[in-house]
């Protein structure tokens, strides 16, 4: 998912672009915006964190770029294009090092495992939107 800053921030041609070049095949992509319900259940695992309110608040505050994508080894290699989740953090080269704003608004989410993968990707897309 790209979040609503880097999206409002016209991020999203970059990001893709990076996405791609990284070699990842997107499945599925849409441009859509979650409710403050829908973020709550999307982010359930982290009810019980402090940031939980903020993060649902944020993640609904604007539309998001949400896709499903493919590549051996798709999650781990995601999670380090990514960098990590403090931008301070994040190595050069990755996307939250060049577009994310801060621990909460960190420009993109990927899932952490294959299973919570599959969870999220059934989330946002139907069968027949995926390629
Ligand atoms: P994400 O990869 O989407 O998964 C959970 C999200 O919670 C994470 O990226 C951050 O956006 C957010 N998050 C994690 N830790 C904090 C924190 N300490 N303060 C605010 N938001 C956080």
């Amino acid at each position: 998912m790209i979040k609503p800053e880097a999206v409002a921030a016209g991020h999203t041609g970059k990001i893709i672009d990076m996405i791609i070049s990284n070699g990842f095949k997107i499945v599925a992509l849409k441009y859509t915006r979650l409710s403050a319900e829908e973020a709550g259940i999307f982010y359930e695992v982290h009810k019980e964190r402090p940031f939980y309110g903020e993060l649902v608040g944020y993640m609904a505050s604007g539309p998001i770029i949400a896709a499903i994508l493919e590549k051996d080894n798709a999650v781990e290699d995601f999670r380090k294009l990514i960098g990590a989740t403090d931008p301070a953090q994040a190595e050069e080269g990755t996307i939250r090092k060049r577009f994310a704003e801060s621990k909460a608004k960190n420009a993109c989410h990927g899932s952490d495992s294959d299973e919570n993968a599959e969870i999220e990707g059934n989330f946002f897309f139907s069968g027949r939107e995926r390629f």
